[in-house]
């Protein structure tokens, strides 16, 4: 294996992720409107001098975040315009304090009155969703160059319309594939509007890769459920979007347009999970996984970047770790964990993958969805305390390598 170079480029950006409904006050969407409230998340709109200044303080070269769709448009064709305006505002500033502003359009949320009209099982839900893009890119195209059309939209797709835990708490594949159909399809017009309103702009999406092993090494039916699965929601999406196909199981390369609608890949990454006949995901030794248990496997990182490079060996676009982090309330994991996936960036970048930056998820303790404020995946604490992988993740920023603590490492809870 070659040798992993020991410097990352010094134009390498060095971010952390966040979304609207799971750090910002008073928003009300269609989480809130089916109980699952976020209230004052973590207040970081009012607090947003005092987080821009420890984002800073970090020496984050670039910030992800997203936008509220339910803030803008409250109410169908109603546009709050001070909302672009104090959104215009914020990128100001984190561009006056040399941070590159990554704005995800779309992060698991939408107004009520869309959610009410069908969500993502109406089409023309992507027709609404079009005109929140024009309307956002008018405004904010000249100040954000890099753009998220959707953050993970088989994970949402899965949760929300199959396995039932997110609103609207569907049960059915077929509402899944129909979801995750539309959800392609409003990404394909997406890249095509943002690059007709800011031909500059270089627009990506955020797809979650987790890592998928067969329960039983040597089972014949485990072995066919971890490639059957990664292939549905992972490569069978990474073809399409690269221009192959036709698709298997799901034919996304039928969708206009989708092939070629990439100018970047964000991958977000945090586990490994085991499967087997049944397609449940499971723990190394059987029980059925819940939340909580997702093995930490940066090895397996390296392995889905190459995997996933082999789809773009033709446009050779960049990949952008969108998301990648773990939940440690006394963060005792966490600097090791961080080290490991960053030196398997190193790994990977070795073998050829175009990795242009890191996104940590997440600075501050944040509204994690079902789970409310239980899991803590912040650098940060809600009372904006560091915590000692804060400290580490600035060291790796200022010199730009691994410091030599990770023969230490576990990297197990
Ligand atoms: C989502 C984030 C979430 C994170 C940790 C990702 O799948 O994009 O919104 O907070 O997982 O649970």
């Amino acid at each position: 294996m070659p040798e992993p170079a020991k410097k990352f480029p010094e134009d390498f950006e060095w971010g952390v992720s966040t979304s609207a409904y799971q750090v910002e006050e008073d928003i009300h969407n269609d989480w809130e409107q089916a109980g699952i409230k976020a209230g004052k998340a973590i207040e970081h709109r009012r607090r947003f001098n005092e987080d821009l200044a420890h984002m800073k303080h970090m020496g984050l070269k670039a910030y992800r975040f997203s936008i509220e769709w339910a803030r803008l448009e409250p109410h169908k064709g109603q546009w709050q315009e001070q909302e672009l305006i104090a959104c215009l505002q914020r990128i100001r500033q984190l561009k006056a304090a040399g941070i590159t502003p990554y704005l995800t359009l779309w992060h698991f949320t939408q107004p009520v009155w869309v959610a009410k009209a069908g969500g993502w099982q109406n089409p023309q839900t992507v027709e609404h969703y079009l005109n929140y893009v024009s309307k956002v890119l008018k405004v904010l195209g000249p100040e954000v160059d890099d753009w998220l059309t959707l953050n993970e939209p088989e994970v949402y797709a899965v949760m929300a319309y199959f396995k039932g835990r997110w609103p609207p708490f569907g049960q059915s594949r077929q509402q899944m594939e129909r979801a995750l159909g539309h959800l392609l399809r409003a990404h394909a017009q997406a890249y095509q509007l943002i690059h007709q309103i800011d031909p500059v702009a270089r627009v990506g999406l955020a797809k979650s890769l987790a890592s998928l092993k067969p329960l039983r090494a040597w089972h014949p039916g485990d072995q066919l459920a971890a490639w059957a699965y990664p292939q549905a929601f992972n490569w069978s999406l990474l073809a399409a979007l690269s221009g192959q196909g036709p698709t298997f199981p799901f034919n996304w390369s039928s969708i206009p347009g989708l092939a070629e609608s990439l100018d970047w890949l964000g991958v977000n990454y945090y586990a490994r999970y085991y499967i087997s006949l049944d397609g449940r995901l499971m723990t190394e030794n059987g029980r059925t996984a819940t939340y909580w248990d997702r093995q930490n496997a940066s090895q397996d990182l390296t392995e889905l970047l190459l995997h996933s490079n082999t789809y773009f060996q033709k446009s050779k676009i960049p990949v952008l770790i969108t998301e990648n982090g773990i939940h440690d309330a006394d963060d005792s994991v966490r600097p090791c964990y961080l080290l490991e996936h960053l030196q398997a960036l190193q790994q990977a970048r070795a073998q050829g993958v175009n990795i242009k930056g890191y996104f940590h998820w997440t600075l501050v303790d944040d509204f994690e969805w079902a789970e409310a404020y239980g899991p803590k995946y912040g650098l940060l604490d809600r009372e904006r305390h560091w915590r000692s992988s804060a400290y580490l993740y600035q060291q790796v920023i200022q010199t730009g390598q691994l410091p030599q603590v990770l023969a230490g490492c576990t990297n197990q809870k």
